[in-house]
């Protein structure tokens, strides 16, 4: 029950209605018997200078960034997760007693996913689809988790090759994508491409290559890319568990306690 003592969280964004954080994080706080809520917080543009300000004038305990403030809030801040800091995005605030902290908490709610699907990552190569916000999150993700390799493919490829030059500070395992190459086993798509329940992120190659192909959209449940996986016998997985994982980190984050996928998955489909 909400009271004058109750803790305000939420999801800062423009915009955030269709977001699905709000029912996933009330189902953690009441699954732990705690008094917080989680709220939409929209930002229309302009307003993204003063969020910290009003945050602390509200008294609002942490908070979800969504589009498109991931990367706007750094110079607000009084320290950032180095990880957060090389994808230059932030998906989670808390505020701490040093101040403000920001996190992203995609690269492991992506990782987080792989392990529901029993991957052995480092005995894996993956091909990645997308080079933009969330193929940056996960490259980083995959480098960081010791993937064995990384092919990288983008529409613009200029930009998949500045993600794999600045992959490989980190990992000489990272390439650009070529139709001759089978050696890799998941398949990931990060672009939007599949969003419109009509379009086709891989080609049917890169398809008939991979045993296990990743979509990280969740609306539609079923991209035209996992339905034609699925059809040809691939493991496949949807955007959801990568969502989900996030959400938990996030929670953690905020409150030192686990919250289990199940009930975040059942807060998604009531
Ligand atoms: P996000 O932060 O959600 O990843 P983004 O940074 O805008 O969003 O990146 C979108 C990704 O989807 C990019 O890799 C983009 O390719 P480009 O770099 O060529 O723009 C990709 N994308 C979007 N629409 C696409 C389309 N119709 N065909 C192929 N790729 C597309």
């Amino acid at each position: 029950m909400i009271n004058g003592e109750t803790s305000i969280y939420g999801i800062l964004g423009c915009p955030v209605r269709s977001s699905l954080s709000p029912k996933m994080h009330n189902a953690a706080f009441a699954y732990h018997k705690l008094n917080s809520v989680y709220v939409p917080l929209l930002v229309e543009s302009g307003g993204q200078n003063s969020i910290i300000k009003a945050f602390n004038t509200l008294n609002i305990k942490g908070a979800n960034i969504t589009v498109p403030y991931k990367s706007s809030l750094f110079e607000q801040l009084d320290s950032i997760d180095p990880y957060a800091k090389k994808i230059n995005s932030i998906n989670t605030l808390i505020k701490t007693n040093q101040g403000w902290a920001g996190f992203s908490t995609d690269g492991v709610g992506f990782i987080q996913a792989l392990t529901e699907l029993k991957i052995d990552i480092a005995n894996t190569s993956f091909l990645m689809i997308g080079a933009g916000g969330a193929g940056k999150a996960i490259a980083f993700a995959l480098c960081e988790a010791g993937a064995q390799r990384l092919y990288i493919k983008n529409r613009t490829t200029s930009k998949a090759d500045e993600l794999i030059d600045n992959l490989r500070g980190n990992s000489w395992l990272v390439d650009r994508y070529s139709p001759t190459n089978n050696n890799f086993q998941v398949l990931i798509n990060t672009t939007s491409v599949g969003m419109d329940a009509t379009s086709l992120s891989a080609d049917d190659e890169m398809i008939r290559k991979a045993k296990v192909v990743i979509d990280i959209i969740y609306s539609p449940e079923m991209t035209p890319l996992l339905v034609k996986a699925k059809a040809a016998g691939k493991i496949i997985q949807n955007g959801l568990p990568m969502l989900i994982n996030q959400a938990r980190e996030s929670f953690y984050i905020w409150t030192g306690k686990m919250i289990s996928s199940e009930v975040l998955r059942k807060a998604i489909l009531h």
